[in-house]
């Protein structure tokens, strides 16, 4: 049994004009962090909103938790921040998860407990009685994603989590999500911040005018810059900066290091060759990867 599955998940709006999303089919297993990334209309909402039935297909299914997506209850162990929430203004955080917490059947007894838990984590204890039409927007966005945990959820729907979140606040939502996943919950992202999925996520895919064009495991989508970082030990790095350019390589150099272009393994190795040659001791040889940024680009332009 799948955590999240959607089998051939197609939306239409205007009679068809516009194609939101085009024949989704996804798999994603209990415990994975998974980001559906892709540029503004791309289709990643409409895809949440199509697995919590907040829209409906226009062909297509989905099952979250081996439960069909129109089953009611498949929504029991969900938990869910949409993009661009509003909360009634009058409510302070304590009420608002209150209020969520009831809306989800979370007893009053277990709300007691966790309401002030999840306060501490998302940093907004402070500020617990203060009324939300007063918060700031990175409150509201922490406040929303607390609200989306406030039933122990094992399934996370996240859309645009770290929106409006300052710094110090990515990294600590960050936390709290690899928490959760190393609790076995299942999380379900759509984000912009590409320096934030690619820390986090097991499991990418790349949608662009409502298809699918790209899924992998995030390794998949760091590529390979051709470049080598090479460490020796430090007394001998002018000889390896000497040994380089006799050898017509490319290389950046570092203060304990150098960032060597090579074409191929077999160069590498005779790079490394010409070093143990010269009796230089190798400290490290590591493989440069592009960033997922450099990637999304190549593949969206
Ligand atoms: N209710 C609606 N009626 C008509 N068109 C809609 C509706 N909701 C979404 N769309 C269209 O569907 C397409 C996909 O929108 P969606 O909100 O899923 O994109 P997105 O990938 O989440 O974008 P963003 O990164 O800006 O949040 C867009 O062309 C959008 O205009
Ligand atoms: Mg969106």
């Amino acid at each position: 049994m799948y955590a999240v599955e959607s089998n051939g998940f197609t939306k239409h709006y205007s009679g068809g004009k516009i194609k939101a999303l085009s024949d989704f089919c996804i798999k994603i297993e209990k415990g994975t962090v998974f980001s559906l990334l892709g540029p503004n209309g791309a289709g990643k909402t409409t895809l949440i909103k199509l697995m919590l039935s907040i829209a409906i297909p226009t062909s297509g299914e989905g099952f979250i938790l081996g439960k069909k997506t129109t089953d009611r209850s498949s929504r029991m162990s969900v938990g869910y921040l949409s993009e661009n929430h509003r909360f009634p203004g009058f409510l302070n955080a304590e009420q608002v998860l209150w209020y969520y917490g009831k809306m989800s059947g979370v007893l009053s007894t277990d709300l007691k407990k966790r309401i002030p838990v999840l306060l501490k984590k998302f940093n907004l204890e402070e500020k617990r009685k203060l009324k939300t039409v007063k918060y700031s927007k990175g409150m509201l966005q922490r406040l929303g994603t607390a609200q989306a945990l406030i039933n122990d959820p094992e399934v996370i729907f996240l859309d645009e989590p770290t929106d409006g979140i300052d710094p110090v606040g990515r990294i600590e939502i960050r936390e709290i999500l690899l928490e959760l996943k190393e609790r076995g919950k299942t999380i379900f992202i759509n984000s912009h911040l590409l320096s934030e999925v690619e820390r986090i996520s097991d499991e990418i895919a790349i949608l662009k005018e409502g298809r699918m064009i790209k899924k992998g495991r995030t390794s998949d989508f760091l590529e390979s810059t051709g470049e080598y970082n090479i460490r020796v030990e430090d007394s001998k790095q002018e000889i390896f900066f000497n040994i380089l350019n006799s050898l017509n390589i490319k290389f950046a150099p570092h203060k304990h290091s150098a960032s060597v272009k090579i074409n191929d393994i077999t160069e590498l190795n005779s790079v490394i060759d010409s070093l143990r040659d010269e009796d230089i001791l190798i400290k490290g040889v590591e493989e440069i990867k592009g960033s997922l940024e450099d990637f999304f680009i190549k593949i969206i332009r």
